[in-house]
């Protein structure tokens, strides 16, 4: 902590406090304030040169999707030090909840369609500066070639649905409410499905017919499901 305090000063050019708001797997968080501004910082452990290059594309996507107006925290650096990345995005005011209550699941629904109209036939900027991205990147996307293959022979209908980059994280914790609104974020699993694909991955954990109606009540409100991704939810066993 007391290194990540040091590097933050360094960077900003004032003492910074930090408070860890979280233990992950592969990052912590800790929130922090410059000049009046609530922030929080993710640091990554460069693992692996695919996490970090995940880590890097994850950033840039979410800041692509702030500045097209999607609730998701801004990015407001991105740095490395040593074998440390650092992610600053802005402090979202809101609260996780493991059970969600009606109205959030519609808003949820809002949300994911909002995500998948930006990303349909859209690709954020990416500059892939370095050698080893490179790679990464050369690596990644054989490994989407192999998987597309795969989809091909065991999924008739892969190949009929619209697709674009999904978040296919979505987890409780990974959606922030306030009193208004919800807000979306940690976007390393980000990656090009069908929009359907990442409906059903949602939609088939423990979400009662109910609440699969007000999700795609919020969903439809944004973006109308075509016949092709309706007959697929159906054809997994997904009825709302
Ligand atoms: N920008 C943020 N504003 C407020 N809380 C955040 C923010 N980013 C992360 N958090 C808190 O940290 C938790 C974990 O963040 P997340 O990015 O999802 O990490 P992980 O990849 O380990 O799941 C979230 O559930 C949330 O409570
Ligand atoms: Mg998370």
């Amino acid at each position: 902590m007391i290194k990540i305090e040091k590097e933050l000063s360094k960077r900003y050019g004032e003492k910074i406090e930090v408070f860890p708001i979280w233990q992950g797997d592969y990052k912590d968080i800790y929130k922090f304030s410059l000049k009046n501004r609530a922030l929080v910082v993710a640091v990554n452990k460069k693992k692996s040169m695919s996490r970090s290059y995940r880590t890097v594309l994850s950033n840039a996507l979410q800041q692509w999707l702030f500045l097209k107006g999607l609730n998701v925290p801004e990015v407001y650096d991105f740095f490395e030090v040593g074998e440390l990345l650092f992610a600053v995005h802005s402090y979202i005011d809101g609260k996780t909840y493991s059970d969600f209550k009606e109205h959030q699941l519609y808003l949820i629904g809002r949300i994911v369609a909002q995500l998948h109209s930006l990303t349909y036939q859209n690709r954020p900027y990416v500059k892939v500066s370095k050698k080893a991205y490179f790679f990464c990147g050369a690596i990644e996307l054989l490994s989407r070639a192999l998987r597309n293959v795969k989809n091909l022979i065991t999924d008739k209908f892969y190949r009929t649905l619209p697709v674009g980059i999904c978040h296919l994280d979505l987890t409780a914790n990974n959606f922030l409410f306030n009193e208004e609104d919800v807000w979306l974020i940690d976007f390393d699993k980000q990656k090009r499905q069908p929009y359907a694909y990442e409906i059903y991955r949602f939609l088939k954990n423990d979400i009662s017919r109910i609440n699969r109606t007000l999700f795609i009540k919020g969903y439809e409100s944004v973006r109308v499901l075509n016949n092709k991704e309706k007959n697929y939810l159906a054809f997994k066993g997904i009825e709302f």
